[in-house]
């Protein structure tokens, strides 16, 4: 099956306290874009995008993150460390991908993304209706 081209949104809006005074806080989603774009292209791994966004409505819990792609449900994810999480991060991007709609088994998901998903979100293709 071909991978499909996703994307990787980052928040680099959230500030992450750095002690008790109020401007004492960084912006990891900052850095955690150059690593990610990093490593994605060290493995050459074209078909996931690296994109700096606003926030996600989810400040309480930098860093966050969210997947996207055509036909595919949406992941956002919270409490990622940029330096710690990155290596999962791409890999459950590389999971995002190859899967059908984008719901990965839980079995391949990174303990990071078990911990630290926030909500999902299905396709606008999604045309299959549940009872209420
Ligand atoms: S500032 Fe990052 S989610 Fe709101």
């Amino acid at each position: 099956m071909d991978e499909a081209t996703v994307t990787i949104f980052v928040c680099v809006s959230c500030r992450r306290s750095l002690g008790d005074a109020e401007e004492s806080f960084d912006q990891p989603g900052r850095g955690l874009v150059e690593t990610l774009q990093a490593r994605l292209r060290d493995r050459g791994q074209a078909n996931v995008t690296v994109t700096p966004v606003d926030c996600l409505a989810v400040c309480k819990r930098p860093c966050t993150v969210a997947l996207a792609g055509a036909d595919k449900w949406t992941y956002l994810i919270g409490d990622l460390d940029p330096c710690s999480h990155a290596e999962e991060i791409v890999s459950a991007a590389l999971s995002f991908a190859a899967s059908e709609n984008g719901i990965v088994p839980w079995r391949e998901r990174p303990a990071s993304f078990r911990k630290g998903v926030i909500a999902r979100v299905p396709p606008i293709s999604v045309s299959e209706a549940v009872d209420p």
